[in-house]
């Protein structure tokens, strides 16, 4: 009789406990201390041995009565604990959508990279190779050996950085020093030929320096893009085909490019490339100063004075080069009308590009 009374008993404490868990921790240890190894039930069960055989049948029906009673109470309870546990924690971690959104800026090329990407591009398209360069060179890649002897005016302390060796004894700065902030990415080329036989047809961009005041044109650091075409054959027409290509890729394929007679030390004959200008389509008008074409860049055959410096032999190969101003090429592109502009960080300009 006593374990009947004693499972009864057990039934009666055990459900309003499980009632009242607070939490699915309470009721695994409610369960544990019922129903685990050494819980109140199953030690209730070892007593069924003393239990008269004739009482066995209805003792064991109560038993398990207790346990289905026990369990289902668990169970159910259990279920409410841990959904109200999961309503909880979302609660905690929920977003509030209604609140304005966190701006993650992102990062884009400047214009500046943009084009030389661009034009490395359609270079790259014809085969050439795109090298890089040293802002920091001797007067020797810099002048010389692109045949601009020492008393060249391109020297002078108005054009040029010189660097000065403090602790030496380099006291007058003209022309004294040989290592200089480069004025032109023109180097590149003695470099390459150097370096390589031909044929060669590469493009070097990159930055130079010069000793001039910023102005709406006029920029004291700014990007050139060297090319440099050396093979058996090269004539001015390949010069010719190839930069009316470059402008009809890079302007549009209505612009037209014209050459005009120049003077540079390290090509013969030397040119000036215009392209015919994008705004007045070459009629003229104020931006082209009604002559219906801007000037884009420089260019020439390889003087052959330049091939003796890197001992290339002129009856043998011809070449042709030229250089553009990125800043310039970028302006003109997008009507820019104040090359400083490139250079302030306005994210309100740049973000156009
Ligand atoms: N280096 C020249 C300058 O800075 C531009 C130039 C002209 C480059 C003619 C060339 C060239 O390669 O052939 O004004």
């Amino acid at each position: 009789m006593a374990l009947k009374e004693e499972l009864e008993s057990l039934r009666e404490q055990m459900l309003p406990a499980i009632q009242d868990a607070k939490t699915t921790q309470e009721l695994e240890d409610l369960r544990v201390s019922v129903l685990g190894r050494k819980g109140t039930l199953t030690a209730a069960l070892r007593g069924m041995r003393d239990v008269p055989k004739e009482e066995r049948p209805a003792v064991g029906k109560l038993v398990n009565d207790v346990r289905a009673d026990i369990e289902g109470a668990l169970s159910a309870r259990g279920e409410e604990l841990s959904n109200a546990e999961l309503e909880a924690k979302m609660q905690a971690g929920a977003l509030d959508v209604t609140l304005p959104g966190r701006a993650h800026p992102y990062g884009a090329q400047h214009l500046i990279t943009h084009i030389i990407d661009e034009v490395s591009d359609i270079f790259a398209g014809l085969g050439y190779e795109v090298i890089g360069g040293r802002e920091i060179e001797t007067d020797y890649y810099n002048f010389t050996a692109l045949n601009a002897p020492k008393d060249h005016p391109s020297r002078s302390m108005q054009d040029t950085f010189y660097i000065v060796d403090r602790s030496g004894d380099v006291s007058d700065v003209r022309g004294e020093s040989d290592v200089l902030l480069r004025t032109q990415t023109s180097g590149a080329q003695v470099h390459v030929m150097e370096e390589e036989r031909p044929p060669i047809y590469m493009i070097s961009p990159g930055q130079v320096y010069r000793r001039d005041v910023a102005d709406p044109s006029h920029l004291p650091q700014f990007h050139q893009i060297e090319g440099l075409v050396v093979d058996k054959g090269i004539t001015v027409g390949d010069l010719k085909g190839t930069l009316d290509y470059f402008n009809r890729k890079f302007f549009g394929e209505d612009r037209k490019t014209r050459f005009r007679a120049h003077f540079f030390p390290f090509t013969e004959p030397s040119y000036e490339a215009d392209v015919s200008c994008g705004i007045c389509g070459g009629k003229g008008c104020r931006f082209c100063k009604n002559t219906g074409w801007v000037e884009i860049l420089g260019c020439g055959m390889v003087d052959p004075n330049v091939f003796g410096f890197v001992d290339i032999d002129p009856e043998e190969y011809s070449g042709f080069a030229f250089g553009m101003g990125v800043e310039r090429l970028a302006c003109l592109k997008y009507d820019v009308p104040d090359l400083r502009m490139l250079l302030e960080g306005d994210m309100r300009f740049l973000r156009q590009f």
